[in-house]
């Protein structure tokens, strides 16, 4: 019927109505400045929610702006990243607020994606949060989600106007209800549209531990260790055996995080 809402228009409407009345107040989801949502997309690539928030408070405190960023030495951005882990990502980071504190932002996914270390799940992101471009965010949650429900891709469910709500939300349901492990069918402001309500195959969890080396017998510890002791102003850790230390110690100098000098060691 003319004039009457179609499914894909109700199905949007219920996940609006869900997100406006769930939504966590995270606070990357209070601003619209891209430096700050851009910060905040690097720092949950890697890292949970819960860990990020207090993590990203401080360091918009410290670095409030591109510029401010793009002025700091190498050594304080991987200093204060030590914990989140895959530093290159900081790095990264810093290398793309220094382009753009030089050239301005780019306010297209397209321009947005041409950024160090940012990759088209980060560029749209950013354009759809910051700039209100209407793209569709697809990281693998939303992935999940969308192939879940079999009713067209994320970009097809796309409302116009509300691209920055509707990626979020989308990542709200892949975080809360529709998760990787669990789905909460029940919960879901989409059942009703859904191809998988009630009949979720969850994946199987990988056997624990089989065949995976633990985080402490890993080089990405050794390295987390080296960058942890010399942002503190520390010696590096005695109780790693030199023969893992050095190697890792090569590695990090070879990609610019470490600096050799004759009196000892520096970050960045
Ligand atoms: N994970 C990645 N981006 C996110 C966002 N903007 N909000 C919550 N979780 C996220």
């Amino acid at each position: 019927m003319p004039g009457s809402p179609t499914a894909l228009d109700e199905l949007r409407a219920a996940l609006s109505d869900w997100y406006a009345a769930n939504r966590r107040d995270l606070p990357w989801r209070r601003t619209s400045d891209p430096y700050a949502i851009l910060v905040s997309e690097v720092m949950l690539q890697q890292t949970q929610v819960a860990r990020v928030v207090p993590r990203f408070e401080a360091w918009l405190e410290r670095w409030p702006t591109v510029a401010s960023l793009a002025a700091a030495p190498r050594g304080a951005v991987l200093g204060a990243w030590v914990g989140l882990g895959y530093n290159a990502r900081a790095l990264r980071l810093h290398a793309a607020c220094a382009l753009v504190a030089r050239e301005g932002w780019p306010t297209t996914v397209a321009g947005l994606g041409a950024l160090p270390g940012v990759g088209p799940y980060t560029a749209a992101a950013v354009a759809s949060f910051a700039f209100g471009e209407a793209v569709a965010a697809v990281d693998v949650n939303v992935a999940r989600v969308a192939a879940r429900l079999g009713a067209g891709t994320p970009q097809e469910l796309l409302p116009a106007g509300a691209a920055a709500d509707f990626n979020q939300a989308m990542m709200e349901l892949g975080a809360t209800t529709c998760r990787a492990r669990s789905a909460a069918c029940a919960d879901c402001p989409l059942e009703a549209w859904c191809a998988s309500a009630g009949r979720v195959e969850v994946p199987a969890r990988a056997p624990s531990g089989a065949g995976r080396p633990r985080f402490e017998e890993t080089n990405r510890w050794v390295r987390g260790r080296i960058v942890a002791a010399l942002a503190a102003g520390d010696e590096l850790p005695r109780e790693i055996p030199p023969e893992r230390l050095a190697p890792a110690l090569d590695e990090l100098v070879r990609e610019g995080q470490v600096t050799r000098h004759r009196r000892g060691l520096s970050l960045g």
